[in-house]
């Protein structure tokens, strides 16, 4: 037999990325490849990239370029570009950087082990109507305890900021058949939880096989009622599609995690509006009580992103406001950055320093909310998924239910076993507990 080629995957982003890696290492894998951690030892180099903010975008090509040597030792090393930056700009990529062999969008992941034998396009960036997840395959190996399933792709919200209606489409949902054979499919392989992937996830409707349109809450319910599968969570959401039965799914499905990332971006109902959110923050607001009434003690996340073109001073302090009264379990918050084809790229700019500073602001707040709500774990007792030993000896590190790193010291603990236990320290980015 041959010797097996070695194929190193770099992911940029978002999880959505991140399970596009693991399908396109199966599909390379029917090809003879298997996945190294090592990029020098490689014969194929796959950066799966991210166009969300334009750091993201530029560091494919300072990447590229340190690729440069590397290539001119081995002219036979396979250089592959895919993701959303693929997607973008698809034939520039090629342009800008000749030493890249293939360039493929998210929407044709299938087609990468043809085109990485000579037999297909150097470039394929079409939105083809066919699922590529049937065409992708899987291999029968055991999993992780956790793993991420895609059920929905794209969106249809065209907010003013945001690459993702051009780059990733129009919303898709996949069939409710095939993502629950995929769920039972990753539950016979080890996975204990799986996370629902989607750009606009909550706002999954698809086939069900009684040939009625489900929406997401009764998706949800159905994987619950897999035998041996523990959580389930989801990401990323958008406020409009929460409905009553989601909500009410995170009052009485056990196996649903209380932990909700709900991006509301800005607290002023003027920037709102300018970006298209298309809700107040009100409405936000009063969503949020209705979801804690459902589950009172679910932790919230969110996306936020100061200095959108025209945010004044007040809009910030009512973004503050907001993030005080809602009260965040952490959350994450960018700069405004300029994407080109999207509306509000061509308005006039925050200044930077103006922006930088607003930033920074909500960093310190949030900062001081995660670890406020951190703390406020300690001597509770939470669920822990081990997915990893730890550094120590005998200590394993896994996930609570609220999704914070815990290290245990659990000796006799297996990968994959999910126990009981009680937190008895806050860390910067984790918690400590012991067995009870
Ligand atoms: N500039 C800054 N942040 C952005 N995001 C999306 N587009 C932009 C942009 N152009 C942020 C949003 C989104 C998260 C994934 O990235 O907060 O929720
Ligand atoms: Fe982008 Fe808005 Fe769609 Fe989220 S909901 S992917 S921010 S357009």
């Amino acid at each position: 037999m041959a010797e097996p080629k070695k194929l190193f995957i770099k992911t940029y982003g978002c999880q959505m990325n991140v399970y596009d890696s693991s399908r396109m290492a199966e599909a390379m894998s029917a090809d003879g490849y298997v996945l190294t951690e090592d990029q020098a030892e490689a014969d194929m180099v796959l950066l799966n990239t991210c166009h969300i903010r334009e750091k993201a975008a530029e560091k494919l090509y300072s990447d590229l370029g340190r690729l440069k040597p590397m290539k001119a030792e081995k002219p036979d090393l396979k250089i592959a570009v895919a993701g959303c930056v693929a997607q973008a700009e698809g034939e520039e990529i090629v342009n800008r950087m000749p030493l890249v062999d293939l360039v493929v969008g998210p929407q044709s992941y299938h087609k990468l082990p043809a085109m990485a034998r000579g037999e297909g396009p150097r470039v394929l960036t079409e939105f083809p109507a066919e699922d590529k997840f049937d065409h992708l395959p899987k291999r029968a190996t055991r999993r992780a305890p956790t793993a991420f399933l895609t059920v929905q792709e794209g969106c249809d919200k065209f907010c003013a900021f945001c690459v993702v209606p051009y780059t990733r489409g129009a919303e898709v949902s996949r069939p409710v058949e095939r993502i629950l054979a995929e769920a039972r499919d990753l539950v016979e392989r080890g996975v204990r939880e799986i996370t629902l992937l989607g750009q606009n996830v909550n706002g999954w409707h698809g086939a069900g096989a009684d040939g009625h349109e489900w929406h997401f809450g009764r998706l949800i319910r159905a994987i619950a009622e897999i035998d041996g599968l523990d959580r389930i969570r989801y990401t990323t959401s958008h406020p409009n599609d929460m409905t009553d039965d989601l909500i009410e799914a995170h009052g009485d499905e056990p196996k649903l995690m209380p932990y909700l990332h709900l991006p509301v971006q800005s607290g002023s109902d003027r920037v709102l509006k300018a970006m298209n959110r298309k809700h107040t923050a009100a409405e936000y607001l009063r969503l949020i009580e209705r979801i804690r009434a459902a589950r009172p003690d679910i932790m919230l996340t969110s996306d936020f992103i100061a200095g959108f073109p025209g945010e004044t001073d007040q809009d910030h302090r009512d973004t503050l406001k907001l993030i005080e009264d809602v009260g965040y379990g952490t959350a994450f918050s960018f700069k405004y950055s300029p994407r080109p084809g999207t509306p509000a790229a061509g308005r006039e700019c925050v200044p930077d320093d103006v922006a930088d500073a607003r930033l920074q602001e909500m960093q310190a707040l949030l900062t001081r909310q995660q670890k406020a709500a951190q703390e406020s774990m300690v001597g509770r007792r939470v669920g822990v998924l081990f997915e990893k030993t730890g550094r120590i000896e005998g200590q394993m590190v896994g996930k609570s239910d609220y999704l914070h790193s815990v290290f245990v010291e659990a000796p006799d603990a297996r990968i994959g076993d999910l126990i009981e236990v009680e937190i008895t320290h806050s860390a910067a980015n984790s918690l400590a507990g012991k067995l009870l």
